[in-house]
């Protein structure tokens, strides 16, 4: 799909409606409730008519069969879990009997490093070469650490900080953090050098930064991760139902993602997880699913389907592609803080500016839905079943004239003296 021509002005919005007018996901946006310039979808999707559809019939069922509804429920939620993993497979490149629903992100994380973490330190075996062998170089005496990177979202650091601590170990010693150069990105050079100078059992990353949008290579890193006796698992919350996935044929160990965003299964809703089935002897045991959590992703998961993941990624990268031409065309104090080339960005752009605050709190009394990331980021996500080519116009547009009027200037600067 072909970016519309980036400007201002009556010409630039007529490019935009033009590129509308052909998108063939422009139908999606029907069905959900969004009202204004929605670009949040990185960290809450909005309803749609699908996901508020089973929710009510799941109600009813609840309402109307109790504890038959294990067995009665149509599906019946005693498979509930299951049928959803295998609905949710397809989209990070997986085996059905690989993705579980369950749990939170965070929780998920703490289940699956802890997990992985101990049986790399327990086993001292494994083949060489074999990719989901756990051959790491750790022995129980001798634990390994944990590669992240310092761009991850916090909460991922807490969690496997905690796993450390839990087994006696000192995070400061086990946790190996792989710099960023410019607060950015994380260069492939610097994981291969941590993975190459340190003693990693496990790679835990991020499939795309939550601030900047780097998209990184999974594979790619699976495969360095193996290379040094390492396993590999990732965060994938900022990716799946925007980029397409192939976790199983990339070898990846595990993996942890949550529904909320660009997969609009709603506030709190139950998250996922991955565990290749070569690892399958160690898979925990897992409990009984939220059906109430649960149910609106079992609607959500059928708009995804019936767009197509590859269709959303091309509509994204366009999306983006738009986003970022327009940026350019904005006033100096403007910056892209994301990736240029979209075989390395997820499906948000970050929009830099000294007064990224006091903007975002401006686009919001305006309709336009963003959100701030300190210090200095606006992040935009136009997720592509319910945004349209003009929507991001509109966001540059206000953008434009809010610098020019000065208007975000009337509200309070962020505490702690950050704009
Ligand atoms: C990359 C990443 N990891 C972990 C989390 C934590 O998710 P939760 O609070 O749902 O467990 C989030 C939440 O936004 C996230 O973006």
């Amino acid at each position: 799909m072909e970016a519309p021509e980036p400007g201002f002005g009556s010409d630039g919005r007529e490019a935009a409606r033009a590129a509308d007018a052909r998108d063939p996901l422009a139908s999606f946006a029907h069905r959900f409730d969004v009202s204004g310039t929605y670009m949040d979808g990185n960290s809450l999707g909005p309803l749609s008519e699908d996901s508020e559809a089973v929710l009510d019939r799941v109600v009813e069922e609840w309402r109307d069969h109790a504890v038959e509804g294990w067995t009665e429920g149509d599906p019946d939620w005693f498979r509930y879990g299951e049928r959803l993993g295998a609905k949710v497979s397809p989209l990070v490149g997986a085996r059905e009997s690989e993705v579980a629903v369950c749990g939170s992100t965070t929780v998920n994380i703490h289940t699956l490093v802890g997990t992985f973490y101990d049986e790399v330190n327990s086993s001292a075996g494994g083949s060489a070469g074999d990719a989901n062998s756990v051959s790491g170089a750790a022995t129980a005496d001798d634990p390994g650490s944990i590669l992240v990177n310092d761009l991850d979202f916090p909460t991922d650091h807490y969690a496997i900080r905690a796993q450390l601590r839990q087994r006696g170990l000192d995070p400061d010693d086990h946790l190996t953090v792989v710099e960023s150069r410019d607060g950015q990105t994380i260069a492939r050079d610097d994981v291969e050098r941590a993975l190459r100078e340190e003693d990693v059992d496990l790679l835990f990353f991020p499939a795309v930064l939550y601030r900047s949008g780097q998209l990184f290579d999974i594979a790619a890193l699976t495969d360095l991760a193996h290379e040094h006796g390492a396993l590999a698992g990732f965060d994938l919350a900022h990716s799946v139902g925007v980029v397409p996935h192939d976790l199983h044929d990339a070898g990846v160990d595990f993996a942890v993602w949550c529904h909320y965003k660009y997969l609009n299964a709603g506030p709190g809703a139950v998250a996922g997880l991955y565990c290749h089935e070569d690892h399958f002897g160690i898979r925990p045991a897992l409990g009984t699913v939220p059906v109430l959590a649960a149910a609106p992703l079992d609607g959500a998961l059928d708009v995804t389907r019936e767009a197509g993941i590859d269709a959303i990624r091309a509509k994204s990268v366009a999306l983006t592609d738009y986003l970022v031409a327009l940026v350019d065309r904005l006033p100096d104090a403007f910056a892209v803080g994301s990736p240029r080339d979209p075989e390395r960005r997820g499906g948000h752009v970050a929009v830099e500016h000294p007064e990224a605050y006091r903007l975002t709190q401006a686009l919001k009394d305006r309709d336009v839905v963003v959100d701030f990331r300190p210090p200095n980021v606006i992040r935009v996500a136009p997720a592509p079943l319910y945004t349209g080519f003009e929507d991001v116009f509109d966001v540059a547009e206000t953008l434009r004239a809010l610098h020019e009027s000065g208007a975000h200037e009337e509200y309070e600067p962020r505490s702690g003296g950050v704009t």
